[in-house]
């Protein structure tokens, strides 16, 4: 099976999780597209959604499901979304598509984060993948020096040769060679650095629930406690 098989086969399976006459919270990325689509063809079920980009909140209304501002909200039961690198236990690195400030936002509104992720997302050891850091445009070069003292290698990302703006009106930081044993320590410290947003560590509050998908169809990894 392709990596966006794998992707598809775990939305699929998502749906079971979705639960009538509620708000979905939807999150940002290939996979989340995979499930937007899916829920497209349930959309008579549910109250609406809420997004964790304007690219998703685009899709989701292109197939007309309703849009909800966060803060007309009171209850988002479940939350969907992918992400780069999901550990054992349920702790993952996200943001790769930009959008981790609103996606940690609504996770952390919703009673339960349901991650959707091909077999490859799996790791022991967050931090192969580069962990962006969401930051006020001022302060990019004063908190890269200080996130290089952590022992990894911040980067500004780029679109086009220009800063990666996101949806916030921020730039994105990648800090790449960062071996993350402690996730959660390493979540407070730099969510602590003056001019950070949010870094892409989903670890204090991590899945409750993973959908992984492999060849032999979709693993599933409970980590509610
Ligand atoms: C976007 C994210 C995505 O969930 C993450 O990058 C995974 O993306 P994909 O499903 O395309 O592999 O955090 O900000």
């Amino acid at each position: 099976m392709t990596q966006d098989e794998l992707k598809h086969a775990v939305a699929v399976s998502a749906i079971d999780y979705v639960i009538g006459g509620e708000i979905i919270g939807v999150g940002t990325g290939s996979t989340a597209n995979f499930f937007i689509d899916e829920l497209g063809k349930i959309k008579h079920l549910i109250k609406g959604a809420v997004a964790s980009s304007e690219a998703t909140a685009a899709r989701l209304k292109s197939h007309g499901i309703e849009v909800l501002d966060l803060n007309q909200v009171t209850s988002i039961p479940v939350y969907v979304d992918g992400a780069d690198e999901i550990t054992p236990q349920g702790a993952m690195i996200k943001g790769g598509g930009g959008a981790l400030t609103r996606e940690k936002i609504i996770a952390s509104a919703a009673k339960r984060f349901i991650c959707i992720a091909d077999e490859s997302k799996l790791v022991n050891t967050l931090g192969a993948y580069p962990l962006p850091v969401e930051v006020i445009p001022m302060a990019h070069a004063v908190v890269a020096r200080k996130l290089a003292t952590f022992g990894g290698q911040p980067k500004l990302r780029l679109k086009d040769g220009q800063p990666f703006v996101t949806d916030n009106g921020n730039f994105i930081l990648d800090i790449s060679g960062m071996k993350i044993v402690n996730p959660a320590e390493i979540e407070q410290t730099i969510n602590n650095i003056t001019g950070v947003v949010t870094v892409g560590l989903f670890a204090q509050q991590g899945a409750s629930v993973c959908l992984l998908g492999t060849a032999k169809g979709t693993r599933m990894l409970d980590f509610t406690p």
